[in-house]
């Protein structure tokens, strides 16, 4: 037998309709912020993806070349992809761009629960604000689509500014080697490192950083910067908002395009995996050779999410099974249609089978049986039962349809 790839799933019809529940929350969420979708291909020029995504990444790229020798990769993540578009098909458009997005993305991992090898990423790009208020707005926007859920999780800010005057004196190089280190949370990693660098010096102040939870202390421990009047906006306005967050100056996210604000949000009752969103602003476009924008955006890990949610029943569905002879046959398409055009789920039976084994069949996959046989199909009526209560009447179509309606209604 052949199985599926290891770190992908299959999803059955039950989980699908789940999904897609969970899905239509964060889309509304979003839509009411004014944030439009977008779609980007499924594999890039791999390029995109090593100009500045990171060491990270590219490690766990899918990349292959294609017939004509070129070097194309699944994408990873979709921010890259979504700059990438902004150049090449809407520089010109005002700004700023509210772009959303619901994709799915690939990186070679190891799989566990919540990380696997395709994964689905809900997020949003905004390009050309370079505000305070528009980092506000993106965290505040992740914030509600995450709330619309019903998870439990908790946001963390930061802004790495605080981090890279620490780092100031560092290359690019370390300092990269750094904040890896410090976005995995790897403190011995991260004192063997500084040791390497002969900056063994800066342990105490990136551990002071990474504890530490109010502007002031940051302030004090990483020294004057030049953001500061921005932070205190931006944290100013998210408490205007109402949004609940704490601050986190130890937040280094994990890719390398990231430029100020950073934020990552993580599901209360998830393990390992537990991390939901992350994002930021940054700058990309300037290296696939647009214009130097400022952007800013986030993606849900929306698998995560459903691991977090768990048990999700979406709304059901009410369904008519339409029960007939093939003296009705013909009737039976006509009634099936008319349920159809107002709305209505109608099942014709397909197995030529008798009345009984079709009721026996609608009675384990549908809420009406909808019988039509001769007797039915010449008086131009169908006799609805309710295969819930029992209850059965002769009806005109419309009345029946009526009544599935109000059945579905209640
Ligand atoms: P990221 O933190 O790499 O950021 O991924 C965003 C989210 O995707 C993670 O927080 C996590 O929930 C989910 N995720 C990542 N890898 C996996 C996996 N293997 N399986 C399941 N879920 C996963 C980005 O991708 C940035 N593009 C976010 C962003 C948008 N920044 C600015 N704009």
């Amino acid at each position: 037998m052949i199985q599926k790839p290891r770190g992908t799933r299959d999803f059955l019809p039950d989980e699908m309709e789940a999904r897609r529940s969970v899905e239509a929350k964060m889309r509304e969420a979003v839509r009411r912020f004014g944030y439009r979708e977008v779609c980007t291909p499924e594999f890039e020029e791999t390029e995109l993806f090593t100009l500045r995504s990171g060491e990270g990444i590219m490690q766990e790229m899918y990349v292959f070349e294609d017939k004509g020798g070129r070097s194309m990769a699944l994408r990873p993540e979709i921010t890259a992809a979504v700059i990438r578009m902004y150049i090449n098909e809407a520089k010109v458009a005002p700004k700023p761009l509210r772009w959303c997005y619901f994709a799915d993305c690939f990186r070679y991992e190891r799989p566990q629960k919540g990380r696997y090898r395709q994964f689905w990423q809900f997020g949003a790009e905004l390009i050309g604000a370079d505000t305070a208020i528009a980092d506000a707005e993106v965290i505040t926007l992740a914030a509600e689509a995450l709330n619309a859920t019903g998870v439990i999780w908790d946001l963390k800010v930061g802004h790495l500014a605080f981090m890279k005057n620490l780092l100031k004196d560092l290359e690019m190089v370390a300092q990269r080697r750094v904040m890896a280190h410090l976005d995995k949370k790897d403190f011995e990693g991260l004192e063997a490192t500084l040791a390497d660098m002969g900056k063994e010096d800066l342990a105490g102040s990136l551990s002071a950083l990474t504890e530490c939870r109010t502007l002031g202390e940051a302030f004090e421990i990483a020294g004057t910067i030049p953001e500061k009047e921005r932070v205190e906006q931006m944290t100013g306005i998210l408490d205007e908002s109402g949004v609940s967050y704490s601050l986190n100056f130890g937040i280094a996210r994990g890719l390398d395009y990231y430029t100020g604000m950073v934020f990552e949000g993580f599901a209360q009752n998830l393990g390992a995996e537990n991390q939901i969103v992350g994002g930021g602003a940054y700058r990309l476009a300037h290296l696939f050779g647009g214009d130097d924008v400022a952007s800013c955006g986030f993606a849900i890990g929306f698998d995560r999410v459903m691991v977090s949610l768990g048990d999700v029943q979406p709304a059901k569905d009410t369904i008519a099974g339409i029960v007939y002879t093939s003296e009705g046959r013909s009737f039976a398409l006509a009634v099936a249609r008319a349920f159809r055009a107002e709305g209505i789920r109608a099942e014709m039976d397909l197995m030529e089978r008798g009345l009984g084994a079709q009721m026996a069949h609608a009675s384990k996959s549908a809420d009406f049986a909808v019988v039509i046989g001769k007797r039915e199909a010449d008086a131009g009526q169908v006799t609805l039962k309710n295969l819930h209560s029992g209850e059965q009447k002769a009806l005109v179509p419309a009345a029946a349809i009526a009544e599935v309606k109000a059945y579905g209604a209640r």
